[in-house]
Formats: structure tokens, sequence, C-alpha cells
């Protein structure tokens, strides 16, 4: 198969879709691949190494687009980039189409077949291509609230790990999912106090069977939240309602409570955040104060590190674009359910249900189309 692989244009967006490694990876199964120049310079990849692994560079994103079978990229696609969107055409990146309606008219347009990672789902019901931007924002959370918890960052000036004889710091996270995992594992290993709220007992059960002892884990409730939060010095914010908005869990009220410098981590934002207080912001200026306490809202934490995140999201997807690469995307898809529970849009019609709801969309069976 003729696969493309465009630069990312989307705004502070420096990850690429495919690594030089992923290249040679394809090569092995006999398909060619296009690079747009530069295009894994933000993550580290320099042109020679794409060229090194068997990749063919094109200058321009128009040239990348026309000659490609599938297309894989990392972001949705920008409104510069729906009419490079051919028929028949297949292109494998995180669409987000619920929430973006121009984006779904457009490709629905298009006639391409979209399939989306954020929707493809394993039997289990996990999400295996947003599990690693989960984990990259989980570690991350604890790195940035330790940063901003340095009294020239604005915080109250607290060594999260603290020293012999000086107590650590308290981090309380909310939400024991992926995120709160991940952000729990930092914080221990920092040394710090660590309480990891949810409202799930077999999840909590879980947790407490495999975090260290620096580590406690107590149901979510506004009682609990309200006392834990009188001593904490980095609250994490991890919690998802799939399908919903996030519930405010520390209200505009209960910030005077906090102790003062105190650092907020709202990794929810992207959900609307489950601090009343909380409101997006970006890597260029991540940070605001509210009551002597400071929020950190960035939405795309991962986009910080495209290094990591890189290489994270592309281990997940590589395996998934090399059978759609091998099969094309409708066997691939008959084969693989976990493919097909991520094919949103095909040839003009929308075959998820949870987009077509979205907006109001007739909707198409997927079956419709793998037979
Ligand atoms: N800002 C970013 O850059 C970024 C990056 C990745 C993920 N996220 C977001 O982080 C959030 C968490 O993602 P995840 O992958 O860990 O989700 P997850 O589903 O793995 O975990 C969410 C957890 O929240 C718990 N929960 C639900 N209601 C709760 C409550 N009232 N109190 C305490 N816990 C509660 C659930 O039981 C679950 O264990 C999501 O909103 C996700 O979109 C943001």
């Amino acid at each position: 198969m003729i696969i493309g692989v465009p630069s990312e244009i989307k705004n502070n967006e420096n990850r690429v879709a495919v690594t030089p490694a992923g290249v040679s990876e394809l090569k092995k199964h006999g398909h060619t691949i296009y690079v747009q120049s530069s295009a894994g310079v933000g993550s580290g990849f320099s042109d020679d190494e794409y060229i090194a692994a068997g990749a063919t560079l094109l200058p321009t994103i128009e040239e990348t687009y026309a000659i490609a079978e599938m297309i894989i990229k990392v972001k949705e696609p920008i409104e510069s980039e729906y009419a490079l969107i051919k028929k028949d055409q297949l292109v494998f990146t995180y669409f987000h189409f619920a929430s973006h309606e121009p984006l779904t008219h457009a490709m629905i347009k298009s006639g391409a077949i979209c399939l989306a990672y954020e929707t493809v789902e394993k039997s289990d019901r996990s999400l295996p291509l947003l599990v690693p931007m989960s984990e990259v924002a989980g570690r991350m959370s604890v790195q940035e609230g330790a940063k901003f918890l340095e009294k020239p960052m604005g915080g109250r000036g607290i060594l999260l790990g603290g020293v012999p004889g000086v107590k650590p710091a308290n981090v309380l996270i909310l939400g024991g999912g992926i995120v709160g995992t991940q952000a729990a594992k930092m914080a221990a290993g920092f040394g710090a106090r660590v309480t990891i709220m949810d409202v799930s007992i077999p999840r909590l059960r879980q947790l407490d069977d495999i975090m260290p002892a620096n580590v406690d884990t107590v149901y979510s409730n506004e009682y609990n939240i309200r006392e834990a939060i009188k001593k904490a010095d980095l609250i994490i914010g991890a919690v998802l309602i799939p399908g919903g908005k996030a519930p405010h869990l520390i209200t505009r009220d209960m910030l005077k409570t906090i102790p003062r410098g105190a650092v907020l981590v709202d990794v929810a934002v992207d959900q609307g955040g489950c601090f009343e207080t909380t409101r997006p912001t970006t890597h260029a200026d991540p940070t605001y104060e509210i009551d002597g306490v400071i929020h950190y809202t960035v939405a795309n934490m991962p986009g910080a590190v495209p290094y990591t995140s890189t290489l994270a999201l592309t281990n997940a997807t590589l395996p998934y674009a090399i059978q759609l690469a091998n099969k094309g995307w409708k066997q691939a898809s008959i084969d693989n359910h976990e493919l097909k529970h991520g094919l949103n849009i095909i040839e003009g019609k929308v075959v998820y249900k949870g987009v077509s709801d979205a907006f109001g969309l007739p909707y198409t069976n997927v079956n419709e189309f793998l037979k």
C-alpha cells in the first residue's frame, strides 16, 4: 500500500504519526512510505533518519496527501487539509468528530474512510490509542506540579519528597484510572505522601494492592475531599465519566480551605475539568492563580514532550497501521473488531453512533460495508 505521513500543521503540534522505526517496519511488509519533509523534526527525527529507514521524502503536504492510499496522522485534519483528502482514501488519526461539526461534514463530503484512533476499542471496552496519552499526562502532572510548587514559580515552596527531618508534601489525586495511577506512581517515587481517591471500590482495591506504602486509597465523596484538601500541597484532577462532562469535585468556595501556594493540576480539563475554577490554558501560559491557589490546566499536556509522546503513541498505533496496510481497511476491520470500532465515516456515511447522535445525522450500520 502507498502510505503518506504529512507534517502536523495544527498549532503547537510537534508529534509525528510514524517514526523512522515505523517506516522500517512498514517497509518490511512491502509498503511504500512517503513522508513530508521535516515531519519528524519536532519530535527529534531528522529527514535523513527517515530516508535511511526507507521512506521517500516529499516537499509539500499537497503531494503527500495526493499520492497516498492511506494517510497516517496524529491530530484531526484542520480546515486547510479538508480539500486534500480524497474519495476512498483511508485516513487513520485522532478525529474527535463528536466535538467538531465542520470537520464531520467535511469528511462526509470527502468520501474518505475515516478510522479514528480514539474509538478503536478492545473487547474489555478499553481504548488502546488513548491510553498512551493518558499515561504521558499522568506522569507529567506530577512533574509540572512539583515545578509550580517552587516559590519562584508562584508555589508554596515545598519539595515533594521533603528531606531527612522534614515531612514530604501531601499529594491528593482525584480519580484512580490511567492518569491517576501514573500520577500516583510518580508522586510516590518522589517520596511524597500520596492519597488517591476514586468512586470505584474494585479500582481502589487494585490500587491498594499495587501501590507502595506511601500511597493511601480513600473513597471519593464530598466529605472526604473537603477534609483532604485542607492539607494538600498538590492536587491532581484525573476523573473521567465516559461520554460526559467531568464533575466539579472542588468548587469555588472550597478553594479558600486549600493552603496558599498549593498547586491544582487539572488533567481532566479536556472534559470540562473537575475543579469549578478550571479554564483551559496553553503551554505558552500554563497557569493562573485564584484565591492564592495555582491552577495548571493545559489541555494538551503531552504536546510539551513530543519525543516521548510520539514514541508512546506510535508504539500503540503501528500494529494497527500494519494490519490496515497489509489487508486494506475492510478486511482488517472484519478480522479485528478493535479496528472496526474505529470506523467513524465511510464513503460519505456516518457509521459511528456517537457521531450521528451528536449532530442528528443519518446513521448507517458499519456492517453494511463489511460484507
Ligand atoms: N490534559 C491532557 O493533556 C490530557 C491527556 C490525557 C488524558 N486527559 C484526560 O484525563 C482524564 C482522565 O483520563 P483517564 O485515562 O485516567 O481516565 P480513566 O477512565 O482511566 O480514569 C478515570 C477514573 O475516574 C474515576 N472517577 C469517576 N468519577 C469520580 C469521582 N467522582 N471521584 C473520583 N474518581 C472518579 C473513575 O472511576 C476512573 O477510575 C480524562 O478526562 C482524559 O480526557 C487529559
